[in-house]
């Protein structure tokens, strides 16, 4: 089958339906989606600083959660443009939860110096989001076709010319002047991960076999409260950092808290700080996960803000009323991805990226919690504004398919990875994890895998998620992004770029 739109939209979730959205009433778009992804599963919910809170405050925070790697341009884009899209989705019927007085109710997460996170159904925020955002693209009358996109068709002038979709068992093909990639991150690419089994890196393997750069790599960030259910592999239940910002403590099986000595903010700190002292810990007790202590948080708050929470707990049998949670870290999203500027262009004409697919510097070293769902809303919508504006040329030139390969033993990339580059990374290991996805084929899991280890065995020192223990200090000289593209024999090829602090 073949099809034709101006856009195709790859990806339902904040992101994609943003863009799709921004898009509908001015150019004939296209969404594909393979399912949802990570958005409705969002508990926490969405950073945005208006009222009495200052968007410099947020952007302060994001930069400090990002250790400084932020890029601060696009930062300001988010925190300035993020209440005004949280309005909007307001407005298309999003019920967020409310205070008696019905203001907003705004809690607390890690890394964030004040209330500042809206919530819905209490820990069900994402599930709200996407309902929301779906619901306004069905009745903008967007088309949407279920399936993957395996490929990208670029024309002889270079121009990304359409898009292959896997429907079923067959291949269609979309032609179109520009695709956006909102295919999320890249939680399949490890053994356990927040994320549902849709988010597998695809976008960003697309991209860079059709010639765009990655940037950031080597900052997967580890959640430090999923749910320890004794099986660490596939998506595992998360325990929401707003647990914390309502009260509740970490502590070790001898029920010593963990975090108080380790930075001011405590069981607050930013999320990369908090995921390496339990990793440390759980090393130092050769123990599998650690508590979180919710007790002090009263009942009828629980009940109210955290139902899905006490619902997965239930689930293996811890009743979060009365008894502390197994907790243990687990991959949870890509701060980098496809490099891209505040608009969402990547380097090749009529290709664009978006949301947590996309490398636009909002997160830096470190993404700060509930900074996501913003970053799909505000940029997303930026993305449809460039392609409203403008429509890239019209691409010519005898067309190339440039599919996804296949990956071989799939577990064994996933254990790779895994093993060698989770929260506490070293060169040695790194090396070997090189070694070893030689063999790993070259479908999108391998390829994905050889960016984050090529990015990490370069980089030789630690800031935000990325910690090496033969490098553990952060070292002025590595203030430097690693761009990644692939090299003639189709290997990554990793280049450095100066951090640029200017605003
Ligand atoms: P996703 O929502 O992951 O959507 C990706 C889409 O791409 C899916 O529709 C998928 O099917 C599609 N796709 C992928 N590959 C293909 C392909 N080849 N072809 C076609 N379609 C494809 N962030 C916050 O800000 N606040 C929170 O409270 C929060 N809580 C979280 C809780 C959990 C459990 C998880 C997993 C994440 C959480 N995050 C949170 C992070 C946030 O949810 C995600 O980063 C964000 O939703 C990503 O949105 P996205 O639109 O970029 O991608
Ligand atoms: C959470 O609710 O803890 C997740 C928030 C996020 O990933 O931003």
């Amino acid at each position: 089958m073949r099809r034709s739109a101006d856009i195709v939209v790859i990806g339902s979730g904040a992101a994609g339906l943003s863009a799709a959205l921004g898009l509908a009433a001015t150019r004939n778009i296209l969404l594909v989606s393979a399912g949802s992804g990570s958005t409705p599963w969002a508990q926490g919910g969405i950073a945005a600083a208006y009222g009495d809170d200052d968007p410099f405050d947020h952007a302060h925070d994001t930069e400090i959660a990002g250790a400084g790697f932020c890029d601060p341009r696009n930062v300001r884009a988010l925190v300035e443009e993020g209440p005004q899209r949280l309005a909007e989705l307001i407005a298309l019927g999003a019920r967020f939860d409310r205070d008696s007085d019905g203001s907003l109710s705004r809690t607390l997460e890690g890394g964030h110096d004040r209330h500042r996170v809206v919530h819905a159904g209490g820990d069900a925020s994402g599930a709200e989001v996407h309902r929301a955002l779906h619901q306004a693209v069905q009745l903008a009358g967007v088309r949407t076709v279920t399936g993957r996109a395996v490929g990208l068709i670029k024309s002889g002038s270079g121009h990304i010319a359409g898009v292959l979709v896997e429907e079923d068992a067959d291949v269609s093909q979309i032609d179109a002047r520009a695709v956006v990639l909102a295919t999320g991150g890249i939680g399949n690419a490890y053994l356990a991960s927040t994320n549902p089994s849709t988010v597998r890196g695809d976008g960003i393997a697309l991209a860079l076999q059709a010639g765009a750069s990655l940037v950031d790599m080597e900052f997967v960030q580890f959640h430090p409260t999923a749910l320890f259910t004794g099986d660490s592999t596939g998506q595992l239940p998360l325990v929401t950092e707003a647990v914390r910002g309502e009260g509740a403590v970490l502590r070790d099986l001898r029920g010593r808290r963990i975090m108080t000595d380790v930075h001011p903010r405590a069981d607050l700190a930013p999320r990369d700080i908090v995921a390496r002292a339990i990793e440390s810990t759980m090393r130092r007790d050769g123990c599998e996960h650690v508590w979180l202590d919710a007790r002090s948080i009263p009942e009828d708050t629980i009940r109210r803000r955290f139902p899905t929470v006490l619902a997965s707990c239930r689930r293996i049998g811890v009743d979060m009323l009365s008894e502390p949670i197994p907790v243990a870290p687990a991959e949870h999203f890509l701060c980098g991805g496809i490099r891209t500027n505040r608009d969402g262009a990547t380097d090749v004409p009529g290709l664009y990226a978006v949301g947590e697919a996309a490398g636009g510097g909002v997160h830096g070293a470190n993404r700060l919690a509930s900074n996501s769902l913003l970053e799909g809303l505000v940029f997303g919508r930026r993305v449809a504004t460039a392609l409203t504006l403008d429509l890239p040329a019209e691409s010519y030139g005898q067309p190339s398919w440039l599919t996804l390969g296949e990956d071989r033993e799939p577990d064994r990339i996933r254990a790779i990875l895994t093993e060698h580059a989770g929260i506490r990374r070293d060169g040695a290991g790194l090396q070997t994890a090189l070694d070893e996805l030689e063999s790993a084929g070259d479908g999108p899991l391998a390829t994905v895998a050889r960016t984050v280890v090529a990015a990490a065995i370069t980089r030789e020192d630690s800031r935000g998620c990325h910690w090496r223990s033969d490098h553990p200090r952060t070292d002025e000289r590595w203030n430097r992004h690693l761009v990644i593209r692939l090299d003639e024999e189709g290997r990554p090829a990793v280049r450095q770029l100066l951090h640029s602090a200017a605003t």
